[in-house]
This record gives C-alpha cells, sequence and structure tokens, in this order.
C-alpha cells in the first residue's frame, strides 16, 4: 500500500478514484482548491469507505503548497509515493475564449507539481488526459497511436502535458502514464458521490440527469445530420467506477515497475453510443421520458470518437465492466438523491 497524492480529488473523477484507492488500502493526500468541487465529496468519499484522508486546500499552481506537503509528508517519515493529477480545467469553450488561462494552470500547474516531485524524487504520475486529443478522426477505433490533433486549448494543453511527461520520461528514473479518458458518466452506485457540474451543465449526460430531476426542462440535441446511424453524434460513455479502478491499477503498475516507464492509454469501453442512444438507455433504465428537440449542430463538435481499448487491457489488465444501464441507474441514484448536488436545496 502507498502513500498517495491526489491532486482535483474533490471532482467528480478524483472522489471516485479516492473511494476506489482507500478501499484498496492505500493512505491519501488531497490537494484541491475546490473552485470547481465541493468539499463535501471529501466527506462522502471518507464516508463510503470508512477511511479517513487528509484534504488540503490549495491550488496546484502555488510551489510553496506543493513544498510544503512534500516536506510535511517526508518529515513525517512518510514520504508521498506518487501522485495521481486529476486538478484542472475542462470546459471546451471556455478554453477557447480564455487560453492563456488554460495553459497556465493545466501546463503551468503540471509543471509546478512535477517540479516539487523530482525535488522530492517522487518520479511516479498517473495524468488525465482525454480523447479530445483526437480532434476530428476519421478512422476507427482510435488507437494510441492514431495520430493526435487537437483542434482547441483544453486538448492542446493536455497534450502539451503528455509531451511534458514523456520528455521527462526519457531522461531516466520517471514513470508516468497519460490516461486519455473518453466520457466518464454515471455515479457510485450509492448515490453519495457523482456529477455536480456548476451552473447549467455543458456535458450530455449531467444535462439529462437534471432533466430528470426537474432543474432543466428539454435536452438539446446538437444536430441529427452527422454521419452516423441516426445522425447524432456518437460518443464512448464510460461508467466512472471503471474509470476510477483503471486509475487504482495504473499507480499499482507504476509503484510496481522496475524501470522507468512511459504509458499512454486509452480508457473507454469501444463501443460508440449516439446521443439518441443515451437518451433511450436513460430512459429504459429509470421509467422517466426525456423531452429533446433537434437544434444547430454545437461549435467544436466531433462526429464520433471510440476507443480501442486493448492496450489498457494488456498493460494493467483493466477493461471497462459495467453497462450503459448502469451509468444510466447510478447516475440518477446520485441526481435523485443530491436534485442540487453537493449544495444544500434552498
Ligand atoms: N450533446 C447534446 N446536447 C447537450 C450536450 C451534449 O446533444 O446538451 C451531445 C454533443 O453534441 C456530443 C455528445 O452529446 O455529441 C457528448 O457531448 P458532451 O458535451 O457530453 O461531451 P464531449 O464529447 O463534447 O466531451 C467533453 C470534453 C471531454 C470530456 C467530456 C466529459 O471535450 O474532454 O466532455 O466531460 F471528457
Amino acid at each position: 500500500m502507498a502513500r498517495l497524492l491526489i491532486t482535483g480529488g474533490a471532482g467528480f473523477i478524483g472522489s471516485h478514484t479516492c473511494v476506489v484507492l482507500l478501499e484498496a488500502g492505500h493512505e491519501l493526500l488531497v490537494l484541491d482548491d475546490f473552485s470547481n468541487s465541493s468539499p463535501v465529496a471529501l466527506d462522502r468519499v471518507q464516508e463510503l469507505s470508512g477511511r479517513s484522508l487528509q484534504g488540503i486546500e490549495g491550488d496546484v499552481r502555488d510551489a510553496a503548497v506543493l513544498e510544503q506537503l512534500f516536506a510535511n509528508a517526508a518529515s513525517a517519515g512518510a514520504p508521498i509515493e506518487a501522485v495521481i493529477h486529476f486538478a484542472g480545467l475542462k470546459a471546451v469553450v471556455e478554453s477557447v475564449v480564455d487560453p492563456l488561462h488554460y495553459w497556465d494552470v493545466n501546463v503551468s500547474g503540471t509543471r509546478a507539481l512535477l517540479s516539487a516531485m523530482e525535488t522530492h524524487g517522487c518520479r511516479s504520475l498517473v495524468f488525465s488526459s482525454t480523447s479530445t486529443v483526437y480532434g476530428e478522426p476519421d478512422s476507427f477505433p482510435l488507437t494510441e497511436t492514431t495520430p493526435t490533433d487537437p483542434i482547441h486549448p483544453y486538448a492542446q494543453t493536455k497534450l502539451a502535458v503528455e509531451q511534458m511527461l514523456s520528455a521527462l520520461a526519457s531522461t531516466g528514473d520517471w514513470r508516468v502514464a497519460s490516461l486519455r479518458y473518453f466520457n466518464p458518466v454515471g455515479a457510485h452506485p450509492s448515490g453519495r458521490i457523482g456529477e455536480d457540474p456548476l451552473g447549467i451543465p455543458n456535458n450530455l449526460f449531467p444535462f439529462i440527469t437534471q432533466i430528470a430531476a426537474g432543474r432543466l426542462e428539454k435536452l438539446r440535441v446538437f444536430g441529427d445530420d452527422y454521419p452516423t446511424p441516426d445522425g447524432t453524434g456518437i460518443r464512448d460513455y464510460l461508467h466512472v467506477m471503471d474509470l476510477a479502478e483503471a486509475h487504482a491499477a495504473a499507480v499499482d503498475h507504476l509503484l510496481q515497475s522496475d524501470a522507468p516507464l512511459s504509458l499512454t492509454l486509452n480508457l473507454g469501453t469501444g463501443q460508440g453510443l449516439s446521443v439518441l442512444d443515451v437518451v433511450h438507455g436513460f430512459e429504459a433504465a429509470t421509467g422517466i421520458t426525456i423531452p429533446y428537440e433537434v437544434v444547430e449542430r454545437r461549435p467544436g463538435d466531433v462526429p464520433k470518437l471510440e476507443a480501442c481499448p486493448k492496450q489498457a487491457a494488456n498493460v494493467l489488465g483493466w477493461s471497462a465492466k459495467r453497462s450503459l444501464a448502469d451509468m444510466c441507474r447510478d447516475g440518477w441514484a446520485w441526481q435523485s438523491a443530491n436534485p442540487q448536488g453537493y449544495r444544500e436545496a434552498p
């Protein structure tokens, strides 16, 4: 069992991963600035796992905070052995409007983290990357050797970090894994933790669950004239608990490796679903009708993204197990029990 630093551990993917890691016996320090997450998530992570973690409020760009964190752990005789780095910004449109902010948080933030790690001899890192680094590909499924073509600053900053990590790994002595997530959805089956976006959700799945909860009226389906069987966009949705388990497998793999390592892995199910597949899957799993209308395409959207997940299976022995019905049932368990997310109901 290892002592791990989890940046952004109160967020959607981070909180689910913390539950899995605590249940596996790891000791966790969680650094989060709560700019797009809630400390309540960390309370519930501890409640679900029956174990405690150490939460630290701070910004990943803050070298002094990082230095103190690594130094304190070392002087307590329990140095940090590896880091899982979730902290970052992820709204595509916002990244187009304010690219410098994205380069600052996502790239400079990671650079500050890597410097602190280097100083303290902690050289194992799992990084949250994204399937959007593939841009608008035309052959499927996407393998890790499919050429990258990031088409907005969000994806550009994620790819820049991947490049920084592989350059670092080539200096020797680092073990790094860039995990390219496809579309994580759903929630812990308890309904105690889940996705809690600020304001009106940008993403399809929380938009649907908020319609079901009565917070929103109608889904706008962004285009039904894509070159796909029903004309709506196809994505590779995966259950956030499957994704959380992939992080646990990745960090174990890095810690067990005797040699320097630089991994890039797609994390998806390998089975693309259209917007209407998700709408109808949600209706079938919950019995709730989701009203929708088809509107214009959303700028920047691509017709299809679908993973080849074989490499993750070969390297980590991990593959996604949960179905669309599981994603819908668990996502709805969270939203229905917490209609206002982690905020108190008005
Ligand atoms: N969609 C709608 N209506 C909506 C929202 C989305 O029809 O209100 C459609 C989109 O057009 C797309 C599909 O649903 O075809 C999925 O869209 P999302 O916004 O849920 O997700 P994206 O594929 O656009 O991916 C984005 C980021 C990823 C990130 C993912 C989940 O680009 O990096 O959200 O956060 F992983």
